[in-house]
């Protein structure tokens, strides 16, 4: 049963939350799951928006090229310490995330990527815009520590690859 949400009402959770990791689900080759830390909900060109950050490297981001959609799974309270281990460190490339973490997938209503019973706030979202980052913008401090160049882009955590940013437009959002 989806229990319809608005969304907005459940900005102080979605922000609390993606400091310990929330879920960036995609549905391309096959369905993969990655923990995000960076995100924010909002509004623009008058349309609700989700948008997230994902660097070169990510399996993550061929599925969202090829696919426009995505999926953000919230957890009730702190995330489960499992999957945020197999989703937040290992790759969809190499592993079935959804076999690995043990993760219950509900189909999705208007797009083609599941939600996950485990974590029940569910936000459904087309691709409207994505954009490069451009590192020579962003603050010496920042860049050195989040973009390394000496580290490659297959490293889970900070590495040289700069994020593209993807602003989702929000189609539905529902608990589960
Ligand atoms: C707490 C936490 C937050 C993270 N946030 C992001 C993020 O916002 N963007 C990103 O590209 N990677 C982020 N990562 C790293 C990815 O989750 C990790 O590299 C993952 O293995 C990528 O999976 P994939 O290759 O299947 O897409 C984060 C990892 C953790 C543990």
């Amino acid at each position: 049963m989806k229990e319809q949400i608005n969304v907005n009402e459940y900005a102080n959770r979605i922000y609390e939350a993606l400091s310990r990791g929330i879920l960036l689900n995609t549905n391309g080759d096959k369905f993969n799951s990655m923990v995000i830390g960076w995100g924010h909900l909002g509004r623009l060109w008058n349309l609700p928006t989700f948008v997230v950050y994902v660097r070169e490297g990510r399996y993550t981001k061929g599925q969202l090229d090829k696919t426009g959609e995505f999926t953000i799974s919230v957890p009730e309270g702190m995330p489960d310490a499992e999957i945020n281990r197999i989703c937040g460190s290992l790759s969809g490339r190499n592993i079935d995330k959804e076999k690995e973490a043990k993760l219950t997938l509900v189909e999705g209503s208007q797009v083609k990527v599941p939600g996950i019973k485990e974590y029940p706030l569910t936000i459904e979202c087309k691709v409207l815009y994505t954009q490069e980052q451009v590192l020579s913008n962003i603050p010496e401090d920042l860049r050195t520590k989040f973009y390394p160049q000496d580290i490659d882009g297959t490293n889970p955590m900070a590495n040289r690859d700069a994020h593209t940013m993807y602003v989702g437009r929000i189609v539905d959002a529902y608990l589960l």
